[in-house]
């Protein structure tokens, strides 16, 4: 009996320790200015990490604010929301748990194989995946080196050529602009294994693939994706120093020449949106530019993964101006976010950019466009906030299938149309 009163206190002494010592995420929306105001001094004064808006310019009333609370300040962040009579939602209570899921993956797991596209990658293991699937299918994927990142990693590009025809048109997907949002690499390693395995079995890609070359950027940012391994799991930025501040990182997707650097970017080098000191200043940016620019005319089709939030967007995001071919573009992400609900029971927003979720200039997408690439997307995949950027591995598949539909949707409408 006291054997087992003992144990019970144990038990929840371990619990009351526990709980902590976690790092959380909260969900919180301010009813009022002062509370927006508070929020924006938390998120800003102390060390959390905002999740959602992207920054804390944009917190505003009665709109959720997510925020990545680690455990050494999670007792006087909750004072100062208690002190001021703020309700906060706890939406994960085990985040550092998460992420140790999402980091234990690993190719030297022997039970690994078969399941390695439904876990997370180090950038090491993406090198590798790289190598070994041009070595593995040498008449279709090659590797093209388009310039190295800050820190002087490789930028590769695989190139899909599943069929000999002459001037085919072609694809272009780059993942993980933004180094916390895992599930936009495992996507692009998703769909270089299911294009290699379903050509010639499934109808669609067949059809696509027949039609058109795939370049696919698996990481756009290899120094900060490292760094979201290594050191802060919640690191959005490249890793690039400037003169002006000790502050580390631009926003690659505020990088871009569109409407460079006005509202919705920062020219502030500590900010999450810092767009640079001046367009493509940044390698990582400069190289999928250049590559693309070399490309124009073959690439017909542009998209960039993101996470999370699951919306399709179009250009323009850099202004409230309606594209030429607004029309066509709303119809693709319409009839994407339709199958999507009728496979999957998902909802995905879709719309121009700015007008779905906030003015962001210098992104890829709007820059692409207006090079001349008129098929231009950003998707924001899996989910939209019970995990946010820590996506479990479990749901990779999901998260990726989804996406899948929607690239094969708009890349046969882009086919059927030119
Ligand atoms: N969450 C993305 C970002 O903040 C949205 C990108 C939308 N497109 C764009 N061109 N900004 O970068
Ligand atoms: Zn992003």
């Amino acid at each position: 009996m006291t054997a087992l009163l003992i144990l019970f206190i144990l038990m929840n002494l371990d619990k009351g320790y526990c709980t902590e010592t976690r790092d959380q995420v909260l969900s919180i929306t301010p009813k009022t200015q002062e509370q927006v105001d508070i929020l924006k001094n938390v998120s800003t004064q102390y060390e959390t990490a905002l999740w959602q808006p992207v920054s804390h310019h944009y917190i505003t009333e009665e709109t959720q604010v997510h925020l990545f609370v680690p455990a050494n300040s999670s007792e006087t962040v909750q004072d100062v929301l208690q002190k001021h009579s703020m309700t906060h939602e706890v939406l994960l209570d085990n985040a550092n748990e998460l992420i140790e899921m999402q980091t234990k993956n690993d190719s030297t797991d022997p039970r690994s194989s078969s399941t390695f596209y439904e876990r997370y990658h180090s950038l090491e293991d993406i090198y590798y995946w790289i190598n070994r699937t041009t070595q593995d299918n040498p008449g279709t994927v090659k590797a093209i080196l388009i310039g190295s990142s800050y820190e002087k990693r490789p930028l590769y590009v695989l190139k899909l050529s599943l069929n000999n025809r002459p001037n085919k048109k072609a694809i272009w997907i780059d993942c993980g602009i933004h180094a916390r949002e895992w599930i936009s690499p495992a996507f692009c390693l998703w769909f270089v294994q299911y294009s290699l395995s379903f050509y010639k079995q499934n109808q669609d890609i067949t059809n696509i693939l027949d039609n058109m070359d795939v370049y696919v950027l698996p990481v756009m940012n290899p120094d900060g994706y490292k760094f979201t391994w290594t050191t802060n799991r919640m690191w959005r930025k490249n890793r690039s120093g400037s003169r002006s501040s000790t502050c580390i990182g631009v926003d690659l997707n505020r990088n871009f020449d569109a409407n460079w650097c006005t509202e919705g970017a920062s020219c502030e080098p500590c900010s999450e949106i810092y767009c640079g000191a001046f367009p493509e200043s940044e390698p990582e940016s400069q190289a999928v530019a250049d590559f693309l620019r070399r490309n124009k005319n073959s690439v017909q089709l542009y998209l960039t993964i993101h996470s999370y939030s699951q919306m399709l967007l179009f250009p323009y995001s850099c202004s409230l101006d309606e594209a030429e071919n607004h029309n066509d573009l709303l119809e693709m992400v319409q009839e994407a976010a339709q199958r999507i609900r009728r496979y999957y029971r998902n909802t995905y927003k879709y719309g121009a950019g700015a007008k779905t979720i906030y003015l962001a200039p210098g992104g890829s997408d709007d820059w692409a466009y207006n090079l001349g690439i008129k098929y231009a997307f950003t998707f924001e995949l899996q989910d939209r906030g019970r995990y946010g950027f820590l996506l479990p591995p479990s749901l990779i598949s999901r998260a990726c299938n989804e996406a899948l539909l929607a690239v094969k949707t708009i890349a046969l409408k882009v086919i059927e149309k030119t």
